[in-house]
């Protein structure tokens, strides 16, 4: 009777710390719930599978910046910066964009919370990892 019941405890405890770590893990990471809030500041100017005012953010995380191949409105200043979007660089230009690229012609004061950054990034991650909103081509 005995061994039944602390295998059951050890069922149990595993339940609750797995959670639990998965919980530490996203938010440390960004918390792409958050950060479809977030994106609502973007999404006068961008979309995920068409271009707007700005390029569609199908993939960006892990690309090259200024590489959607049929968005016509690059900067100069983008399109000459030789940046690849990872957490730190999309970190860095989403701060303040016009002050870390000063010609860019994303017009945007930026996100100065460093959360709410990882947050969004989260967001566009899981968003292009997404085949209904961005279908494998
Ligand atoms: C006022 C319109 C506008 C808003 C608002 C805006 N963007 Fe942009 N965004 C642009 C334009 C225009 C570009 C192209 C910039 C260039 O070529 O210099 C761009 C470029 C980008 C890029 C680079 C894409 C690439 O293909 O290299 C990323 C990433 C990005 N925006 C993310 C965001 C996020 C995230 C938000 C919201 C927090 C946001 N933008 C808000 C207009 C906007």
């Amino acid at each position: 009777m005995l061994v039944p019941i602390s295998m059951f405890r050890l069922v149990a405890s595993l339940a609750v710390v797995a959670p639990l770590t998965a919980l530490a893990a996203s938010a440390h990471k960004g918390d792409p719930a958050a950060g479809k809030i977030m994106y609502t500041d973007c999404a006068g100017c961008h979309a995920f599978n068409t271009n707007k005012v700005g390029p569609k953010h199908c993939g960006v995380v892990g690309r090259k910046a200024a590489s959607v191949s049929d968005f016509a409105d690059y900067s100069e200043a983008l399109s000459q910066s030789g940046l690849v979007w990872d957490e730190k660089t999309l970190s860095k230009y989403l701060e303040n964009p016009m002050a870390f690229l000063p010609d860019t012609t994303m017009e945007y004061g930026g996100v100065p919370d460093e959360e709410s950054r990882l947050d969004l990034i989260a967001y566009m991650r899981q968003m292009s990892a997404d085949p209904k909103v961005c279908p494998k081509k």
